[in-house]
């Protein structure tokens, strides 16, 4: 057996398959290891069809002995129990100074805890997030690597090779210490919930207010995709339009249950801004919109109840000239939302963050890729310390811009019952975040009245109690 191959790859279903692929077509050398002989077998016949370097195993023994010394692995297997599995599986054939890369969407704190595991047996661990979707692994992700930057030097020539790129630079960079790398990853998703829900809010007015049909629909997300919101999950959503069912020969988006499933992390990402005391209402209103969607029968109960009439008086065509604006406005409240979390998890996990550079790579191969993410790049490029997009002066000219029209969209949504909560959430935080006094001061007194909470005053320094009755 050779002990040649430059880099090993754990788990060959969709993503790992793709992955190693990738890998292999930049001319590294490679091996795959599955339990299952079926997807090894695959692998080989695909590697050998196109020439590559790429063998399958289907036990950790032969796998790790096929590789070179110091050892590179990536797991690219679901998060969770099967990740702490294939470490114990693999550990026993490794040596010290072998790396082993977590390329999978894992908790932050589970790969603090793997890291810290492997240090301690004299292996080295690196948290990747990889996004991009089965096409992205095999034809350039964007790739998120925390850990040492000793560790990550190993395999940087691997990465960098088989990232996406944009202007010939690769979409991979090194991101921080521990977990850093799977936490960004984790806010990438939260953002990622976000735009998505707000294209579907989008979607939900042109075909229920608006009446337009799937086809109109398409050819404005089309339409869109050629202006400033081009984006990738604009340009699917546009594509998603022109499907057809195979089993009716109709548009199958119809025929797809409307129930938002969820793997976490846009979960974890709500409820760990929440932790950090971080606003991120767009997300968490996406999130609590999958919750409600999978309420299926107590809607459809409830729309009895409450009959819907809606009513549009604009000119359609000044209408989706307005969507397209709030669309643009809630995008980048997302993105100011996500980067101000990764400022505040940067300081508290001392993650040492360049977000300058977190915005550079998500310009491709990423689920949340899309135009504005160059300017967002420049707008930390020019300021390092900027606490929030919302505070850059060229943002808030792109903000002022377009902000009425997402007043217009969101109050038209309420009056004609169409629900748009991350439209709605995007304008609360925005109005929230430029409101130099808020009425907070009123839940103050609330609290000191009822429990002598105590309250700070405008005037003076201190703390202080009335008695309210
Ligand atoms: C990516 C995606 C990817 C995955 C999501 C889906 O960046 O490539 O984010 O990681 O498709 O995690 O998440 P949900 O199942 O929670 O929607």
């Amino acid at each position: 057996m050779s002990t040649s191959a430059d880099f090993g790859l754990v788990g060959l279903g969709v993503m790992g398959r793709n992955f190693i692929l990738n890998v292999a077509s930049h001319g590294f050398s490679t091996s795959g290891l599955d339990r299952d002989m079926e997807k090894c077998n695959a692998l080989d016949k695909e590697a050998a069809a196109a020439g590559y370097k790429a063998k399958g195993y289907a036990t950790a023994k032969d796998f790790v002995n096929s590789l070179k010394a110091p050892r590179v692995i990536m797991m690219l297997v679901p998060a969770g129990a099967p990740v702490d599995a294939v470490i114990n599986d693999l550990m026993p054939h490794m040596s010290p100074g072998d790396l082993l890369i977590d390329g999978g969407n894992s908790f932050y704190t589970d790969t603090d805890r793997r890291e810290k595991f492997c240090q301690e047996k004299g292996f080295r661990f690196i948290g990747a997030g990889v996004s991009g979707g089965a096409k992205g692994a095999r034809l350039g992700p964007s790739i998120m690597p925390g850990g040492s930057p000793e560790a990550y030097a190993m395999v940087k020539p691997m990465f960098e090779a088989c990232a996406a790129k944009v202007n010939g630079e690769p979409c991979v960079t090194y991101i921080g210490p521990g977990s850093a790398g799977n936490y960004v990853k984790m806010v990438h998703n939260g953002i990622e919930y976000g735009l998505m829900q707000l294209l579907s809010e989008a979607y939900d007015i042109m075909k229920r207010l608006l009446g337009m049909s799937n086809e109109e629909i398409q050819s404005t997300f089309t339409q869109w995709n050629k202006g400033k919101l081009q984006s990738f999950l604009v340009e699917i959503t546009s594509q998603i339009f022109l499907k057809k069912d195979e089993l009716t020969g109709k548009d199958l988006v119809d025929f797809i249950q409307d129930k938002g499933k969820q793997k976490g992390t846009g979960k974890w990402t709500s409820q760990n801004a929440m932790d950090l005391g971080v606003p991120l209402l767009t997300v968490d209103a996406s999130v609590s919109m999958r919750v409600i969607s999978a309420y299926k029968d107590d809607r459809v109960q409830a729309e009895k109840l409450y009959p819907v009439t809606t009513k549009v008086q604009a000119e359609k065509a000044e209408l989706l000239r307005q969507l397209e604006d709030a669309l643009y406005f809630s995008f980048i409240i997302s993105y100011a939302q996500g980067m101000s979390m990764l400022a505040q998890a940067s300081v508290e996990y001392k993650y040492n963050l360049n977000l300058a550079e977190i915005a550079k790579i998500w310009r491709g191969g990423c689920i949340i890729r899309a135009v504005l993410l160059e300017d967002i790049t420049q707008a930390f490029k020019a300021n390092a310390g900027l606490k929030n997009l919302l505070l850059d002066a060229n943002f808030a000219q792109k903000i002022n811009g377009v902000q009425a029209a997402a007043r217009s969209i969101a109050a038209l949504s309420i009056q004609n019952g169409i629900p748009a909560a991350c439209l709605q959430a995007s304008i609360s935080y925005f109005d929230a975040m430029r409101t130099g006094r808020l009425a907070l001061n009123l839940v103050q007194a609330q609290r000191d009245f009822f429990g002598s909470h105590t309250y700070e005053r405008i005037d003076k320094e201190g703390t202080f109690h009335t008695e309210w009755e």
